[in-house]
């Protein structure tokens, strides 16, 4: 992030940390704030949405989800199946009851983190970026027209040869945690993301896919791609999750 930038960044934690103070204060402590009790769910009403298949059950155990989790970097040209792509991300993302909990924690139930899909190579869903709804188990469509130079771009320091079938990114609405907890909530929000992923990479293990952790991108590229607009969208991409098949042995 350059001067302007940050400077940009530390006025609006600022205003945030100060409002969330007065909020504090305003209210008795065993009534929390409005703004830390919203459930935090982005959606896009007017984009196309395609509703997911049901997640099915895994058949393997925690021990042996474990055990064969390791980076993939050969990612094979073959398409995945939207079913098995929708299942881990029923498994690790979808919320549950009325309290909308999720399989994975958030520090005070933020909800810190969106979860979007780059989808390059899926049977059943057309290339494009998408954003997966956690509540409703669909996703929107958020950018139909991704092209093959862009995401050579977005993912340039990357050392292997064709991209995963599809990633999915977690981005941070810093934001949403600052205004429980100040400056500390960005940690907070970069922990969410890892706890998020991890469940969405251990699901789709469970699945049969194969999956690498991807931290090296381009910010701006990849905001570009999944269609947010920063003077609208608070929100940054903070972590990729490439998932697909590798060539067999
Ligand atoms: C936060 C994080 C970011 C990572 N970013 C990348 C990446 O950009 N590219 C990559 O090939 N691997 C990336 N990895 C994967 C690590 O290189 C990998 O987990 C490590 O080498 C251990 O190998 P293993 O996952 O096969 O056990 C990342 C891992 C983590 C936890």
């Amino acid at each position: 992030m350059d001067d302007e930038g940050l400077n940009v960044a530390r006025a609006l934690e600022e205003t945030i940390q100060r409002e969330a103070a007065e909020a504090e204060a305003a209210n008795p402590p065993d009534v929390p704030p409005d703004s830390w009790v919203r459930k935090n769910i982005k959606t896009y009403p007017h984009a196309e949405k395609l509703q997911l298949p049901r997640p099915a059950p895994a058949p393997m155990s925690v021990g042996d989800v474990l055990s064969s989790r390791r980076s993939c970097r050969n990612f094979s040209g073959e398409a995945v199946q939207l079913t098995a792509l929708a299942s881990a991300l029923g498994a690790a993302l979808l919320t549950r009851g009325d309290a909308l909990s999720r399989p994975y924690p958030s520090a005070g139930a933020r909800w810190a983190v969106e979860t979007y899909v780059i989808a390059r190579n899926v049977e059943g869903l057309a290339e494009g970026a998408y954003h997966y709804d956690p509540a409703n188990h669909l996703l929107a469509l958020v950018n139909a027209s991704i092209s093959a130079e862009s995401l050579a771009q977005c993912f340039r320091v990357q050392e292997f040869g064709p991209l995963p079938q599809a990633v999915a990114v977690a981005t941070a609405t810093f934001t949403r945690s600052w205004a429980r907890y100040g400056a500390r909530g960005s940690r907070f929000a970069y922990q969410e993301a890892g706890a998020a992923f991890m469940a969405l990479d251990l699901a789709s293990t469970a699945g049969g896919l194969d999956t690498v952790w991807l931290g090296g991108f381009d910010d701006v590229v990849l905001s570009h791609i999944l269609g947010l607009d920063w003077s609208r969208d608070t929100e940054t991409p903070v972590l990729g999750l490439g998932i697909g098949r590798a060539v067999s042995e």
